[in-house]
């Protein structure tokens, strides 16, 4: 079962409300949320007061993305507000099995984030300790940016490890994810599809979801 988790930094947010209903509808089953400080990457978008609106109206599972160069501060309000997924980036962080303890004891699903030139392996001696790794597909800062095939080589040796030392584990796509190459990362091994511009740049996004629930 293939995950779609439309990502909020393409909406509109002046109908924030609106949207999330309406991806809701049309069959996401995660909201991915992009927090980004202006310092790991250089842009800026929201923090914890929109996202504590955000979890009192959404009905489905919440997906916070930290692009942010101090993670840690943000880890104990996120899982106060009950948020089910957290990727930290593996570059932000000098003690990150201690972060990831932290995720894991607040019962909240445990992700590390790569940026596309961090090499898979560098998550191997916690692999077992994750729940799920989210590859970025694109350099983060930005929605609409053009996908990286150098991806796919990651989930494939990501899948490799996997199969051994954590099976459950989940692989989560971020950058670019379209109707043309969803198919192609399902097959590579990926669990989880975040997509921006491509829902929300379309009025249709039940036929958009569709299109990357590739099974
Ligand atoms: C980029 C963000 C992504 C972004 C994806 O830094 O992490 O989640 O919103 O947008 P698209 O799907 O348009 O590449
Ligand atoms: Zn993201």
């Amino acid at each position: 079962m293939i995950k779609i988790a439309p990502s909020l930094l393409s909406a509109d947010f002046v109908n924030l409300e609106k949207e999330i209903e309406l991806v809701q509808n049309a069959g996401a089953n995660i909201l991915h949320l992009d927090v980004m400080d202006g310092h790991f990457v250089p842009n800026l978008t929201f923090g914890l007061p929109i996202i504590r609106q955000i979890k009192k109206i959404a009905k489905i599972p919440l997906d916070v993305h930290l692009m942010v160069t101090n993670p840690e501060i943000y880890l104990e309000p996120l899982a106060n507000l009950g948020i089910e997924y957290i990727s930290i980036h593996q570059e932000t962080v000098l003690h990150l099995h201690r972060q990831i303890l932290l995720l894991k004891e607040r019962g909240v699903k445990a992700g590390i984030a790569l940026n596309p030139a961090t090499p898979v392996a560098t998550i191997l001696p916690i692999i077992s300790e994750l729940d799920f790794v989210l590859l970025m597909s694109v350099n983060p800062g930005f929605g609409g940016q053009n996908f990286l095939p150098l991806v796919y080589n990651k989930i494939q040796k990501l899948r490799e490890f996997t199969k051994i030392q954590n099976p459950s584990l989940e692989i989560e796509i971020d950058g670019g994810v379209n109707g043309e190459n969803a198919k192609s990362l399902v097959k590579m091994g990926a669990d989880i599809l975040v997509a921006g511009s491509f829902v929300f740049g379309n009025s249709d996004y039940k036929k958009q979801i569709q299109k990357l629930n590739v099974q």
